[in-house]
């Protein structure tokens, strides 16, 4: 395969990719995430002879139904349609797992489009929950990942069931709103 070269980038850099895979027929204004302003906030993109063919943004924000400590959010995971399904995603994903890791994260979660759910399961995200549907979007499972190495994962799950569960009756949470 092409030399796959990822590296961090400015917002402005993955709005036209995030609008072209992710917001089709939407307003450009919808590619702007509020946590694009976090202080913490870092996007990366994917460049294939220094052209952008994919990109991802990880930001140090809690789920409000899953407070464990020092959590992380991906958001904007998006590939160009025709070179999907050749690992770029993935290399993606782990430059933002890891940038997650440096900086001390417990874990790192996701409000994933259904059919994007099997692409994280493989690096390791489990479901935390019920599908819920985010309006013009569709529907969508949060998943995490447990990168805090005193954590078991089959207590980590236990905790994140636990705590998703106390939840399980109010609506969707404004922070899940868009994946
Ligand atoms: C989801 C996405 C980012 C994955 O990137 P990618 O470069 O295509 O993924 P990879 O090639 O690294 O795939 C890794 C694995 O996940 C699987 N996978 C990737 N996308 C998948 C999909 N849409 N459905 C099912 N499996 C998928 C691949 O089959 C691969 O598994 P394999 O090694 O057994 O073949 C990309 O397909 C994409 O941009 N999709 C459209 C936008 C989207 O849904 N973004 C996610 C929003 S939550």
């Amino acid at each position: 395969m092409t030399k796959v070269v990822i590296d961090s980038v400015r917002l402005e850099d993955v709005i036209n990719t995030r609008h072209t895979i992710l917001r089709a027929g939407q307003p450009r204004s919808s590619c702007y995430y509020p946590e694009d302003s976090y202080k913490n906030t870092i996007h990366y993109a994917a460049f294939i002879d220094d052209v952008l063919m994919g990109c991802a943004s990880v930001y140090k924000e809690s789920h409000p139904d899953f407070s464990l400590k020092q959590s992380w959010r991906l958001r904007g995971m998006a590939v160009h349609q025709d070179l999907q399904g050749q690992g770029i995603g993935t290399q993606l994903l782990e430059t933002c797992i890891n940038h997650a890791i440096k900086n001390k994260a417990d874990v790192i979660w996701c409000n994933a489009r259904d059919n994007a759910v099997k692409f994280y399961k493989k690096s390791g995200f489990k479901i935390i929950g019920d599908e819920f549907e985010l309006p013009n979007i569709g529907p969508h499972f949060l998943l995490a990942k447990n990168l805090g190495i005193h954590i078991g994962q089959t207590h980590f799950l236990k905790i994140a069931k636990k705590l998703f569960s106390k939840n399980q009756t109010v609506p969707v949470p404004q922070s899940r709103v868009k994946s």
